[in-house]
């Protein structure tokens, strides 16, 4: 492990996610004692304050984010003394030497950069920094998705961060990664040896990942309009969890072993085309109806004008190799469903013969099931089949085995994912970030589905809000004589 950087330069640090996430996370980090020595956050933004104003604005971002049994003013303080703010608009060079002047003296110690900006403002951003001398064998950069809009425009961005730093220092960011519940898919795997010799289509008959959200834009019109939940949510959140799901057990757990055998799986997922996602995907666009009891609007009315924007996609996909050959991978993910839940299930194909005749007695001989619950709660069931008491022969009924892993580790904090990623980021470690190989073998898949659908002509079915997707996305499972676990 290489020595923590000592300083932190932020861009897009009055931005959302800024305050909502990583200026808690580093809240946390500070009361937790994992900030280095001598720690300095310089906060840039395009917005004219100065250190106090700013200082002022994260306190109040840590007041309105934190819990409030959580915000201590004196920790606020302390955190706030750490930052100045330096303002910066991409392409200005007296502004990025005035940052400069501010972090002098401070290069040896490290530098990680974090671009928590609009994409548009990588690669001007990174050549100010390098401009102004801030770029050296210790500066590291961390950016935030999305990295282009399809693999050619993602070359682009990883073209020109890659002129100026060297793969090893360039961490892409993916907070799913940072999730205690996505970290502990590895050690459900790979630190149990119950799993791995069923881990494959011998066993398994197919596998969903389910990431349903309840909200809607969100306020994120000019975001998310012509991006849609393929892009948003599939081709990052959700190809990361499936490539952790479908790997082959690293080595051991250091960032290029664990990332060459994800890289391996992303690669080896069948491309769709105009023909397969006819059958193979459903897309579709919430109208009105209700969530959680409320009533919301519909994707055209919240936008203000009609829009083929996907909210929702189901995926039917196929990884083609050895361990999972003719297993499909289900995967859905949308806005306005019922819950906010996400989810990966395993299900387990039929026991080779049955001794308890066709129907098992009971309530029927199920195949196994293994529901790993990644959100709201953690949690773990497997699901076998034991026999009902009584003297009524042998009858079989399906029982939970349930591991809770909130009550089992009830007494401790759940981080923010930020907080793993922040500190492994000032730490050089980039095993939970994205490696460029992989961001690409992403978008190859992605773009394969985004031309079929414009090839087939495929515009998004609606949905009302509070459902699981238009009706489509359980005809897509149900066709193969499965259903979508909700
Ligand atoms: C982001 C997407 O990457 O992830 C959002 O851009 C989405 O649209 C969010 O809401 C979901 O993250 P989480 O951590 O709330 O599941």
């Amino acid at each position: 492990m290489t020595e923590p950087s000592a300083t932190l330069i932020l861009f897009g640090a009055t931005g959302d996610l800024a305050h909502r996430m990583l200026f808690p996370s580093l809240y946390n980090l500070l009361g937790d004692g994992l900030l280095p020595e001598d720690f300095l956050i310089v906060a840039s933004g395009r917005t004219a304050t100065d250190d106090e104003g700013f200082r002022k604005d994260v306190d109040d971002a840590l007041q309105k984010f934190l819990p409030a049994d959580r915000y201590d003013a004196e920790q606020a303080g302390k955190l706030c003394g750490m930052v100045i703010y330096s303002p910066v608009e991409a392409g200005n060079a007296d502004q990025f030497r005035a940052l400069a002047d501010r972090v002098s003296g401070r290069m040896d110690k490290g530098i990680s950069v974090y671009l928590s900006t609009p994409p548009a403002l990588f690669a001007p951003t990174a050549q100010g920094l390098a401009d102004a001398g801030l770029v050296g064998p210790k500066t590291r950069i961390a950016m935030e998705k999305p990295i282009g809009k399809d693999l050619a425009s993602s070359k682009v961005v990883n073209d020109a961060i890659g002129a100026l730093f060297a793969e090893e220092s360039i961490f892409r960011v993916d907070h799913y990664l940072g999730k205690e519940t996505v970290q502990n898919l590895l050690a459900l795997r790979f630190g149990n040896m119950l799993f791995e010799p069923l881990w494959n289509a011998n066993a398994i008959d197919h596998v969903q990942i389910t990431v349903g959200e309840t909200v809607g834009l969100e306020g994120r019109v000019s975001y998310y309009d012509g991006v849609g939940a393929l892009r948003d949510m599939v081709q990052n959140h959700m190809l990361q969890i499936l490539s952790i799901i479908a790997m082959e057990p690293p080595a051991r757990f250091d960032s290029t072993a664990v990332r060459d055998e994800k890289v391996k799986v992303l690669r080896s997922l069948r491309p769709m085309d105009g023909d397969s996602v006819k059958a193979q995907s459903v897309r579709g666009q919430y109208t009105p109806g209700a969530v959680a009891g409320q009533i919301v609007t519909g994707y055209v009315d919240e936008l203000g004008k009609p829009s083929d924007t996907e909210t929702f996609v189901a995926l039917k996909g196929y990884i083609d190799n050895w361990r999972w050959t003719g297993v499909p991978f289900y995967l859905r993910t949308g806005k306005r469903m019922p819950a906010r839940q996400s989810e990966i299930l395993i299900q387990f194909k039929p026991v080779a013969h049955s001794i308890f005749g066709k129907r098992g007695g009971g309530t029927g001989l199920e195949p196994n099931t293994l529901i790993i619950r990644l959100q709201p709660e953690e949690k773990i069931r497997l699901l076998i089949m034991a026999k009902e008491p009584g003297l009524d022969g042998v009858k079989l009924r399906e029982v939970g085995l349930d591991v809770s892993l909130d009550h089992e580790f009830g007494g401790q904090r759940r981080r923010i994912a930020y907080e793993r990623l922040l500190l492994d980021l000032l730490e050089g470690d980039p095993t939970l970030f994205v490696r460029r190989d992989e961001v690409e073998a992403q978008w190859v898949w992605i773009d394969s589905i985004i031309d079929g659908w414009k090839e087939a002509g495929m515009k998004p079915a609606s949905y009302a809000s509070g459902n699981w997707g238009p009706s489509s996305a359980i005809a897509l499972i149900e066709r193969d004589g499965a259903s979508w676990h909700d």
